[in-house]
């Protein structure tokens, strides 16, 4: 059966002494906690990724980016490619998230290009797909996420795509408070999950992790993590908080 993930998605904030601090108090709090079949991720800004590698190196999670570079390497002032952060040990990044599709112009075909970076250097993308609040008023919302994996995720082979992990953030419900229902997500998932069994086949569909953003936090991830096709979940605001995230945690570890 597939594992279940948390995963911080830190953004632009902290300071590097801040960011130390939340990682040694995410690590004494996990040092209490059995995950059994629970991942833990932590997706810090660049800078501080190589300090965080090590405070992971005692503990129990993992590091990952919020962006790799599209290219392989040479003449990209200020982009961080695959290659580097692969030498680095860094084993998971975030991919195609909608500020990054918002505010840095990334397309489907961008996001395709990232995912194909990061599985040619063995990362585990968490790639994430989710509609604006307008398409799902206008009932689009289901084209919408079909198409961001048709054209962002569907080009790779069964082999490749074993290792993805996919996000869904509804955009209206990331930094909102407004969190997806668990009903709503449910749904969404559940059809994301058949889509990958129609282009990949049961087995790969039952194996692939798809984790729900947007607003979760301590108080409504049990419910949320409750639902059959949710496999944890992508944190933002409340990963910046150690309490509150492996309250998270426990909660996708208590998830029956
Ligand atoms: P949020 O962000 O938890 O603050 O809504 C989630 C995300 O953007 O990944």
């Amino acid at each position: 059966m597939r594992n279940k993930i948390v995963a911080g998605n830190w953004k632009m904030n902290l300071t590097f002494q801040e960011a130390e601090e939340l990682l040694s108090e995410i690590a004494d709090k996990l040092e209490k906690i059995e995950l059994r079949d629970t991942e833990v991720v932590v997706c810090p800004p660049f800078p501080y990724l190589e300090m965080a590698l090590d405070i992971a190196g005692e503990s129990v999670f993992s590091v990952g980016s919020q962006n790799l570079s599209e290219y392989e390497k040479g003449a990209y002032t200020g982009e961080v490619s695959a290659q580097m952060l692969a030498s680095m040990d860094v084993d998971y990044c975030i991919l195609g998230h909608s500020e990054r599709r918002k505010y840095f112009g990334e397309t489907d075909e961008i996001i395709a290009r990232k995912v194909d970076q990061a599985i040619r250097h063995e990362f585990i993308p968490i790639v994430c797909v989710g509609e604006l609040l307008s398409e799902r008023e206008a009932g689009k919302h289901f084209d919408v996420v079909r198409e961001q994996l048709e054209k962002g995720l569907f080009f790779l082979s069964e082999d490749e795509f074993s290792s993805v992990v996919i996000a869904y953030e509804p955009v209206w419900a990331i930094g909102t408070g407004v969190n997806a229902t668990p009903a709503q997500a449910q749904e969404m998932h559940a059809y994301i999950r058949q889509l990958i069994e129609s282009r990949y086949g049961k087995d790969v569909a039952d194996e692939t992790p798809i984790l729900y953003g947007g607003s979760c936090n301590a108080s409504n991830a049990a419910e949320i993590f409750a639902q059959p096709d949710v496999d944890g979940g992508l944190i933002g605001g409340a990963s910046l908080k150690a309490e509150e995230f492996v309250k998270i945690v426990e909660a996708a570890v208590n998830k029956k």
